[in-house]
């Protein structure tokens, strides 16, 4: 028998979709449910970041979530066929980083490069399925993505030396060093649970996705890709942010007619999923203006 040659195709990048958490910036509202399955103008929050995933390219997925929530994702979300990927389910049983969904899920990636995005994170940008396509094909190190924001000491913050090199990120600094948000969604390459595992829990008790972060600074290997005045980050995890996203994807749907955050749109589009399956899924829901879109962009609208 012919041996195996050394370059078999690599495995194409999985992505982890975290949607944890107790939401307590959200209470009353998350009391019974969970944050990422609140509305966003005319969507459950959770389908922008998974539409996100799905526009890098990525068809494997596996959604982390806490115990109470996680069969709720499942019902909503279901095998995925729908959408022509495949979704996995997985619990995180409490809430100890960002950065465990990579031990969590170490047999599941089975080696394969991840990308992992936060369940309340909303992007749009011009050309973004170029950037995240891009940064899916990456083969060593990672990717990440920083945004210029008001309010840096509520997130990692990235120093970026005169060059451009990113100097060190620092997880919700007292005194921040720059307005460089790191936006919540990453692409590692297939290391990733490995270095997860080298982790000890931080001063708040959580494997932080910082310090993962800065594992691969330190070696050199990150690649932080700034974000510019093209591109909306938002993170739905208070109330005037939650009704800012909601108002903004109403802004851009009703004005221009174009959906944001659909995944069947997006599986559509990325041809995971043909007419007929767009159509069918849109009849579902046809007595809303969503449905109505999807059905007229399966008709070729
Ligand atoms: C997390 C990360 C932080 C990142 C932010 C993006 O913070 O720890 O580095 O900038 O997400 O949304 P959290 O929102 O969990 O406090």
């Amino acid at each position: 028998m012919t041996p195996l040659p050394h370059h078999a195709a690599k495995p194409p990048m999985k992505g982890i979709l975290l949607a944890g958490g107790s939401g307590t910036r959200l209470h009353p509202m998350t009391l019974a449910s969970s944050k990422q399955m609140l509305p966003v103008y005319d969507k459950p929050m959770i389908y922008y970041p998974l539409s996100t995933l799905m526009l890098a390219g990525i068809r494997d997925i596996m959604i982390i979530s806490t115990p109470r929530d996680l069969p709720q994702f499942r019902s909503l979300l279901g095998d995925g066929s729908q959408y022509g990927v495949s979704f996995s389910y997985r619990e995180q049983p409490s809430p100890d980083g960002i950065a465990q969904a990579f031990v969590i899920a170490d047999d599941w990636i089975d080696g394969a490069p991840c990308a992992l995005i936060l369940g309340d994170n909303l992007i749009f940008a011009d050309h973004l399925s170029t950037t995240l396509q891009n940064a899916a094909r990456l083969e060593h190190g990672a990717t990440v993505f920083a945004y210029q924001v008001r309010d840096p000491e509520r997130y990692g913050v990235v120093s970026f030396a005169p060059d451009g090199r990113a100097l060190d990120i620092v997880e919700k600094p007292t005194h921040p060093k720059s307005h460089w948000a790191v936006v919540g969604l990453y692409f590692y390459d297939s290391r990733v649970s490995e270095f997860a595992r080298r982790l000890k829990p931080s001063a708040r008790g959580e494997l932080e996705i910082t310090d993962l972060n800065m594992i691969y600074l330190q070696e050199q290997s990150l690649r932080v890709e700034p974000l510019g005045r093209g591109c909306a980050w938002l993170d739905a995890g208070m109330p005037d942010s939650l009704m800012q996203a909601g108002t903004f994807v109403q802004t851009i749907q009703s004005r221009q007619g174009m959906l944001v955050g659909s995944p069947a749109e997006v599986a559509f589009r990325m041809g995971y999923i043909d007419a007929q399956q767009l159509r069918s899924w849109a009849d579902r829901m046809i007595k809303t203006a969503l449905g109505q879109t999807l059905r007229a962009i399966a008709d070729g609208g």
